[in-house]
């Protein structure tokens, strides 16, 4: 009972990391569409017809019995052509603006997402259909997904290039402060400590991936006989490099050929 994990990168290993927690007898096959990171510049049209490419590819190989878009940039795009294209479930990842509007004090929620998410009109929706008693600020950060990969493939991390990023996130309305701050890019709880320590004021870091995780168990029904399975990972652009594999090796994948 295969399901595939899918981000344009590593950032969908924070959502994979959930899912693997609470359907430990599902065997996970983890993609990353690395050939065209980063997701957050691409045009509409184009990022569509590229994903259905992978998507067709991926389902003749390993029928899966589900797919997790572990990425919100896609998933604001991509989960009305994959139902109708596929017929089994299609998990999503969209950002938590119910959740954040329903738990704010202050009324003042950010929204840290890519340039592609801020701009969807998926995005705008769940906007005016959820949180139209809250204020909410999109903030569209150019760069941080790719902080975020490099920092968990080299370590290397600059906290003045993540203060840039996240800034515009904390807002003082007459003394009503940001109290929530939703990561819609699946790459940026990889950053949560650190961002902690760079926040002016403390603020909720809401990271969907449990709630993500929890709806997938929700859809399926427990494998009848749990086989002896090996997780694994594969990316678009080929053969990881070695320290995509060390890392992919410490979330126990092991890279398909
Ligand atoms: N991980 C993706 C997301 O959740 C975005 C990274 C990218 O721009 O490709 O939005």
């Amino acid at each position: 009972m295969t399901i595939i994990v899918f981000d344009s990168g590593i950032g969908g290993l924070t959502v994979l990391r959930e899912a693997r927690v609470l359907m430990p007898d599902h065997r996970f096959v983890y993609v990353g569409d690395d050939a065209a990171f980063p997701y957050g510049d691409w045009e509409e049209g184009a990022l569509i017809e590229r994903m259905l490419g992978v998507f067709d590819d991926l389902l003749a190989r390993y029928s899966p019995v589900m797919i997790i878009v572990a990425c919100n940039t896609a998933s604001t795009l991509i989960l009305p052509h994959l139902r109708e294209r596929y017929d089994i479930p299609i998990v999503g990842t969209v950002p938590a603006i119910k959740l954040a509007a329903e738990l704010t004090s202050s009324g003042q929620v950010s929204v840290l997402a890519t340039p592609g998410t801020v701009q969807r009109d998926y995005t705008r929706s769940l906007i005016s259909e959820f949180a139209s008693r809250v204020n909410v600020r999109l903030v569209g950060s150019e760069n941080l997904a790719a902080i975020a990969d490099r920092f968990m493939l080299t370590g290397q991390v600059d906290p003045d290039a993540i203060n840039d990023e996240i800034k515009d996130c904390f807002q003082d309305n007459l003394g009503a402060r940001t109290d929530i701050v939703v990561l819609a890019c699946t790459h940026y709880p990889f950053l949560t400590n650190i961002m902690r320590r760079l926040a002016p004021w403390p603020v909720d870091w809401l990271n969907p991936a449990e709630a993500i995780a929890r709806h997938a168990r929700s859809l399926l029904p427990p494998p009848g006989s749990v086989t002896n399975v090996q997780d694994v990972a594969e990316f678009t652009a080929g053969v990881p490099k070695a320290e995509l594999l060390r890392l992919l090796g410490g979330f126990g994948l092991q890279v398909a050929k």
